[in-house]
């Protein structure tokens, strides 16, 4: 099934110059880029987006992280595209995360991990839903 997902380039990512190099991984595993933008998260809008972590020990960390500086944030459209992105980024922590992974190959840390992916169906929805008007995503096939 063509699935959509939402990915994010963390802030430590796009300070360190590497938007291109994750975007060659995403082109290269044929999940098409079909919506993307640059935004810089106030605490409003990153508490939002990560609600189902608040009252965890990390929330607070979280959000000043994801708000120290812009992302950029796109829909990645492609053949199970939810599962092969996950895949693509290899574990939350870097130290865990595969060989070849983007985060094996380019995360800091457990926080500083340069992506976000979603983890299922549902929350694909709500994220994609959360940063994208249907007028800003452009399918093909
Ligand atoms: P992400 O996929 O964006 O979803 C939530 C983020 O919280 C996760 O990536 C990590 O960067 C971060 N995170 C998860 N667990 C912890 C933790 N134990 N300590 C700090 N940050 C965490």
């Amino acid at each position: 099934t063509i699935e959509k997902t939402l990915s994010i380039v963390k802030p430590d990512a796009v300070d360190r110059n590497l938007i291109g190099a994750i975007y060659q991984r995403f082109e290269n595993a044929d999940l098409k880029i079909v919506a993307a933008k640059m935004i810089h998260m106030n605490a409003e809008k990153a508490q939002g987006f990560y609600a189902e972590h608040e009252g965890k020990p990390f929330f607070a960390d979280l959000v000043e992280f994801m708000t120290s500086g812009p992302v950029m944030v796109q829909v990645l459209e492609g053949e199970s595209s939810i599962t092969r992105y996950r895949e693509l980024m290899g574990k939350t922590n870097p130290e865990d995360a595969a060989c070849g992974t983007i985060r094996s190959d380019f995360a800091l840390s457990l926080r500083h991990n340069s992506v976000h992916g979603s983890d299922s169906p549902e929350s694909a929805a709500r994220e994609v839903a959360y940063f994208f008007a249907d007028d800003e995503i452009f399918p093909r096939s």
